[in-house]
């Protein structure tokens, strides 16, 4: 490992303007005079005045990737440091992940050179650490269970079957199930003792597994008696989710006897609250190879979810291989100094890239498979495209002023242009090539955050709109989105979309399931309107939010503070009218991963609020006990 050269320290402070000031420090830590250069860092707290700096020069700015001169003539020998001031802030930093992501110097010859960044510092403000996340919690019933079951009716044993085993004369399909469950679990805890055996063991416990066609499809049944177990199942997503039970029983009384026991009489009866129980990841602003995304999915099994949510594609990178167009995956990648697509969220001195080759795909839609999860893909369009624009210039209308709307991350003209001609014959041949890799019923298209007055200076678009007799962004966003839906609907998918699909006429209800992110209030609203929901509200399960407001706690804070108790507590069917509950389908986590710089803050900001979303998804509301959760959540396997 090289030692830093030069480290940027940054701090923030309210200054008496709107949002404050930043002050960096750039320290000249090598052994040689430092001069004739640039500075880039890249900050979610962006800079949007031109004359916004003492002692810098504000050369450029693209989303949350800014650069700066130093003052003419300026020299940092070794040892010495520079500071400049910036104002003119879009909004306030809340946070210590508000600051300076990463930085890079670039040298007159043009080469790039790491800079080490710091957590942002306040000053005239205090910064307190975070409260404990979690309380110690309480029990009444000594059982590691997360979800927790609608009903369990059992008495605690004493000691542990050593292992659990298929009664003799198991079928084999019964006998695969506990193999692949006895998998996911070596999977998730390497180093635990094993929950299964295929073989008898005469200090084990033989399970006695039976087909009920009268349980609900993903519900199951356990009787529990000192000689045997009896599993009953309607499907094999019920099995799996009673052997899992039968897991984390085992798992939770080995890895804390003190609290948690294994059942020796009585019954769990089961089954899910919710059909759409899901999860999705944001691949785009930073890279999970195939093996972190794969984790996931075990996680998300062990706790029950069923719906892998893939956001594939996105300003910053679009990461799936379509084979008809290779440069979404060379250019819509590549993130680096002098590349098309420049550095965001972390990115220094060295390129990064990242996607997934088909291959791959396939791969993990079949590991998901084989868990019961199934992988919902999402291309974010029309809005979220810089990264496919910039790999297929020719998607872009050439007479459309530049920089004519800025998306509320700050990047110039990233919509696909309803206009235009290539971007239906492109989006046909990537629903082609997705139709083949993606069984699901569902192909989810975005349709976020357009920027209001996007197009308007596309003269391809004025057009369009004067032919169909149509006013405005939303108008057109509409008129684009409808055809879309029929390119889905002509391939046997339905389209998902989040809530701002609706705007503008929205596509029609019929087959279309929309998510409402931006609040709860939206999910209502659409209901209303005839849309089946799924509720993911970033106040609550957006779990890129920081867990509390202590400026040590990291994270983003524009949807506020989301403590893993109100993650919890939160009844997404809450305010529903009885008239409309029908119409929502489920709940579903966010991993938005601006900030997930590390396996470190992923595993910080996710758990414990994925599995209290978990909860929250499989257990009936009267049996959510946050002090029950708080217990068990420790155990949960993490990334
Ligand atoms: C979103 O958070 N823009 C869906």
């Amino acid at each position: 490992m090289q030692p830093v050269a030069y480290r940027l320290e940054s701090a923030w402070q309210p200054d008496g303007s709107p949002n404050g000031c930043f002050t960096f420090t750039l320290f000249n830590l090598s052994e040689a005079p430092l001069s004739n250069f640039r500075l880039v860092y890249t900050s979610l707290t962006r800079v949007i005045g031109k004359d916004a700096c003492k002692n810098a020069t504000f050369l450029r700015r693209n989303a949350n990737f800014h650069e700066f001169a130093p003052p003419e003539g300026l020299t940092l020998q070794p040892g010495e440091r520079w500071t400049f001031t910036v104002g003119y802030l879009h909004r306030q930093a809340r946070h210590c992940t508000d600051g300076a992501k990463s930085a890079y110097v670039t040298l007159s010859d043009g080469r790039h050179v790491p800079v080490a960044v710091s957590d942002l510092l306040v000053e005239g403000k205090i910064s307190e650490p975070p409260p404990a996340r979690l309380p110690a919690g309480r029990l009444d019933l000594p059982f590691a269970l997360l979800p927790w079951p609608e009903v369990i009716d059992a008495l605690p044993g004493e000691g542990l079957p050593v292992v659990l085993y298929p009664a003799e004369g198991t079928r084999p399909e019964d006998i695969r199930a506990v193999s692949a469950v006895l998998a996911l679990f070596h999977r998730l805890f390497p180093a635990r003792h094993a929950p299964f055996s295929l073989m008898p063991s005469g200090q084990g416990r033989r399970i006695v597994f039976a087909e009920n066609g009268d349980l609900a499809p993903e519900g199951y049944g356990l009787q529990f008696s000192s000689g045997e177990i009896r599993l009953e199942y309607a499907s094999s997503a019920g099995r799996q989710y009673g052997l899992t039970t039968l897991a984390q029983l085992l798992h939770g009384a080995r890895a804390d006897p003190s609290r948690f026991s294994f059942p020796v009489s009585g019954s769990i009866s089961d089954r899910p609250r919710y059909g759409w129980r899901g999860c999705h990841l944001d691949v785009s602003r930073q890279f999970y190879p195939t093996a972190e995304v794969m984790r996931l999915i075990d996680i998300l099994a062990w706790f029950k979810l069923n719906i892998f949510h893939w956001h594939l594609t996105d300003d910053e990178a679009w990461r799936l291989e379509i084979k008809a167009y290779p440069t979404l995956s060379t250019l819509g990648v590549l993130r680096g100094p002098d590349e098309p697509l420049l550095p965001q969220l972390g990115n220094g001195a060295e390129p990064v890239g990242g996607f997934y080759s088909q291959d791959e795909v396939k791969a993990i839609v079949a590991h998901a498979a084989g868990l019961h999860v199934e992988v919902v893909p999402e291309v974010d369009i029309p809005g979220h495209s810089t990264a496919a624009l910039v790999a297929l210039p020719e998607l872009a209308d050439g007479q459309e002023a530049p920089e004519s709307y800025h998306s509320v991350q700050g990047y110039p003209n990233n919509a696909l242009n309803p206009a235009a001609p290539f971007t239906y014959e492109f989006l046909e041949k990537v629903f082609d090539e997705m139709a083949e890799l993606f069984p699901s019923r569902y192909i989810h298209i975005g349709g976020d955050e357009v920027a209001d007055g996007s197009w308007l200076a596309s003269p391809m678009a004025r057009r369009l709109m004067e032919e169909q007799g149509l006013s405005g962004t939303f108008a057109l966003q509409s008129y684009f989105l409808k055809k879309v839906k029929q390119m889905l609907m002509a391939r046997g998918r339905m389209l998902v979309g989040w809530n701002e699909v609706a705007h503008g006429g929205g596509v029609g209800t019929e087959g279309t399931l929309l998510m409402a992110w931006e609040n709860p209030k939206v999910g209502i609203e659409l209901a209303r309107a005839g849309y089946d929901v799924v509720m993911t509200p970033g106040q609550a399960y957006y779990l890129d939010m920081a867990q509390a407001e202590a400026w040590q706690e990291p994270g983003a804070s524009w949807a506020g503070t989301a403590t893993p108790e109100h993650t919890y507590a939160y009844e997404a069917e809450g305010e529903f009218p009885e008239e409309l509950k029908s119409r929502m389908k489920g709940v579903q986590a966010c991993i938005w991963s601006e900030h997930f710089l590390s396996r470190g803050y992923f595993n910080h900001l996710v758990f414990p609020r994925l599995p209290a979303i978990a909860e929250a998804a499989w257990t009936p509301k009267v049996k959510k006990d946050w002090s029950r959760f708080a217990a068990i959540a420790p155990l949960s396997p993490t990334l």
